[in-house]
Formats: C-alpha cells, structure tokens, sequence
C-alpha cells in the first residue's frame, strides 16, 4: 500500500518506518524542512532505540521517502495518518491547532485529487473523545467539498507505543483499535495491520478515542496508587516492592506498572489524565479519581528532595547530584520528567545542584541556562563523587554499576544495593 504519515514526531516517524518495514511504500510529511532532510539522508529527528537502522534501511530501499509538500504526498495515497502532536494548554485541555491545520490541508488536497481510491484518513493523533467526529470529519468534509463515508473514508486508531520501545510496541501490538467511521475505510486500515495476529477491536471513532484515554489513565493510576501504598511503606519500614510483588501476582492486577518511583512523566500520562478529567469537568461530572491520580504524582518527586534535605541537615549550600534528567532511560526526553520539579525544589531550598544525563544533559542546560547553581557534568562518577548527597532519578544502566560507597544516596527507583552506599535511601521502602 501507499501510505502517507503526517508529523515526523516520536509517533509519526515510528508509524511510517514501521509500515516501510511491513513493505508499505510510505511518505512522511513535516512542515519543518531540517526535518525532513535529517530523514531523507536516514538520520532520526529523534533518538528512539533501533529507530535508526530501520529508518536507514527503508530510505535506501526507497520505502520511506520524506516531503513538505502534502499534496505531492497524498497523490497515489491510499491512508493518510495524522499523527500531529496535541500538547496541553494551560488549563490542561488539549491544543488541536496542530490537527486542525493538518485536517484543514488534508481536506483541501483531498478535493484536488482526480483519480481517488478511497482514501482513508487515519486519527492516530491522541485526542479527546468526539474530536475525530465533531471536528475532523466536518473539517475535511468542509474543506474537500466530499463525504465521508462515501468519498474517502475516516477512522481513529490509537497507538499505544512507549518511548524507547516504540518500534517493539508498533511491531508487536496487543491489540489494534480500529475506530471507524465508515466500514469500508476500518477494512482498508485494517489491512494495513495485515502482518499482525493481535485482536482488533472495530469501534466508533469516540470509543477508539476513549480506549486510548482509558488505557493511559488507568496505568497512570496504577501507578500513583502503588506511590502512595509506597509513601505509607516507607514510614512503616517495609520495602513497597516486596508488597507490589504479591499484590501483582493476583492475575487479576498483574505485575506492570506497579513500580512505585517519583512519579509519572513523558508526553502522555500526565497530559492525557489532565484532559480526561477537564473534559469530564465540561461535561458537568467530577473526576475525582484522576484528579487524585495528578495530585499524587505531583508531590511524589518533591519526597525525594525531603529525604535528601533529611539526609544533610539542611539544603542551603550543600550540594546535591541529580542523576538522570530524562524521565525514563533509553530516551532523550525530559517532557514532564520527575527531575524538573526536583531541581527546582532543590534550587528554592538553596542547594547547589550538579547534573547528569547520557542523552539530555544540553536540553535540561537550556532550561536553567545562566544559573550559577546549576553545573553539567559529562562523567557520571565525577558527578556523584563531587555532591554531598546524589539522587538517582533515572535509571539508566550506566548508574547501577558506579561506585557509591563514599555517597549518600536517595534511590527513586530501586535499583541501587544500599549496602553498597555510604548512607542509603529509598522513596518508598
Ligand atoms: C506511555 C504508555 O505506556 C503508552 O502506551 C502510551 O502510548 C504513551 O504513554 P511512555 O510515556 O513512553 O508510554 O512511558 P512508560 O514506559 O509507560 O512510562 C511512563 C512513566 O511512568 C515514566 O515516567 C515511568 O518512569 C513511570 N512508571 C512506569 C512508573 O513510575 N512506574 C511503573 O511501574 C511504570
């Protein structure tokens, strides 16, 4: 099939490399031109673990070819995926600029082409439920001057990737959500997906959104239930993931997500919780669940700062090593990490802070740029060895096999012997 993915972000970039891999002809479309260059010679806008070779590959093959020019793109398309990003606004619902100036382009090329093969347009694009019915259909219609449903056909398909193990999750999905508006474009996207045995689930296009909101916010959940059970452990002395161990292994709560740490980040549990419950909060109801779930997480990173204040007496003038800024390893992104608001904290208790990441050191650097306070190390050791105190916030591999027993360290994700630290300390255990 010919495919056509708009937005070469983390989604974007994953959908089209992936779709060439399973022998679709795709062409990835950005308005920004350095983009699109980067991938025409191969190289990733974005680091994403075994994007690169794959990408490489498939331009070479000349599966994957890259363009700013949308309606040379959709000539000979038969699915375009709108894979825009959709950040917060400040009152936490989400900005559909992106979309709907994507849907708006889509639609006026849609009315250019002559010879058209049903072509589907395709929501990958994580929005609130009733966006694709309310404002992407009316929007292409108005637009193209055609029907859906009877011109070129429309559907939502959520994707469920993780950062680090995007190309993984796309190639081995548990499940493949098909929100359709029209049968005839959910067949043709369902083909699309022909290489995978995983369940489909043929929906509404609103029911498809949902899923994705559901499933983010429950994991988001999941998560901030076991900080708290972890917060209550930690003052009576018992280790939270000896308790996570055999709450997990009940079949049904499973294992997953059951890693008490400081907190949810990335680009989507924290924004897909706040617009779950600001839509819930428009449609007249009280989500008082998922306002629980944010508000947990917002004070979870703020404990690690608390025990390492506790662990030196007081913050002022000391200085305290921040390891890892990203807010997973195996990623270079720091959107929403749990490291941002410990640094702040830090900095307003008047710590001197030394800071340490193998992928994100220089985009942390910018945000606090010209703060005498804040110094970037490249060698992690020299970091830890050089604070008085060091908080372990991402777990990178490089960490776990540094030298600790000189430091005194805060552990957020268990993963350090606290024997083999001067002083030790976990967040919750
Ligand atoms: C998530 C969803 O997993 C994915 O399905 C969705 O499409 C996008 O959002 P991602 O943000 O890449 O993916 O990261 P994920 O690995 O899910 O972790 C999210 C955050 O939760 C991280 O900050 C992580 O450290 C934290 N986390 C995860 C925990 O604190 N404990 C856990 O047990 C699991």
């Amino acid at each position: 099939m010919n495919n056509c993915v708009v937005g070469t972000g983390y989604v974007g970039l994953v959908t089209g490399v992936c779709l060439a891999e399973k022998n679709n002809v795709v062409t990835c479309v950005d308005v920004i031109e350095e983009k699109v260059d980067m991938i025409k010679k191969g190289k990733p806008p974005i680091y994403e673990k075994n994007l690169q070779p794959l990408l490489e590959k498939n331009v070479k093959n000349k599966r994957l070819l890259a363009t700013t020019n949308l309606g040379k793109a959709m000539e000979k398309t038969d699915i375009i995926f709108i894979c825009v990003g959709t950040p917060s606004k400040e009152d936490g619902a989400i900005d559909l600029r992106h979309v709907e100036n994507a849907v708006k382009n889509i639609g006026k090329n849609l009315a250019n082409l002559e010879e058209t093969d049903y072509p589907v347009v395709v929501v990958k694009s994580t929005v609130v439920p009733g966006t694709t019915e309310k404002i992407v259909i009316p929007t292409l219609e108005k637009h193209s001057g055609k029907k859906a449903g009877k011109d070129f056909g429309v559907c939502m398909n959520p994707e469920f990737l993780r950062e680090g193990d995007a190309v993984k999750d796309f190639l081995n999905p548990d499940r493949i959500v098909i929100g359709e508006h029209d049968e005839k474009g959910g067949d043709k996207l369902d083909r699309v997906y022909s290489w995978s045995k995983a369940p489909r689930i043929r929906c509404t296009p609103t029911t498809a959104e949902m899923i994705k909101y559901a499933s983010n916010a429950l994991l988001a959940t999941k998560i901030s239930f076991i900080n708290e059970i972890g917060n209550q452990c930690k003052t009576l002395g018992i280790d939270v993931y000896d308790v996570a161990r055999g709450v997990g292994l009940d079949h049904r709560i499973s294992p997953h997500f059951l890693q008490a740490g400081p907190g949810f980040g990335g680009s989507c549990f924290p924004k897909d919780v706040k617009a779950l419950a600001k839509q819930a909060e428009e449609l007249g109801l009280q989500p008082l669940l998922l306002k629980a779930v944010l508000e947990v997480n917002r004070r979870q990173p703020l404990k690690a700062v608390d025990l390492v204040e506790k662990m030196l007496g007081q913050l002022e003038d000391r200085t305290v090593t921040i390891l890892g800024l990203t807010f997973k390893p195996d990623t270079d992104d720091t959107r929403e990490s749990p490291a941002i608001p410990i640094i702040k904290k830090l900095l307003e208790r008047g710590a001197n802070v030394i800071l340490h990441d193998p992928k994100a050191g220089e985009k942390v650097k910018k945000l606090f740029y010209g703060d005498k306070k804040v110094e970037i190390f490249e060698d992690p050791q020299k970091a830890v060895d050089l604070g008085d105190a060091t908080i372990l916030v991402t777990a990178w591999r490089e960490y776990l096999t540094l030298d600790y027993s000189k430091t005194r360290l805060v552990d957020t994700r268990h993963v350090i012997d606290r024997e083999k630290c001067l002083e030790y300390e976990g967040i919750c255990w």
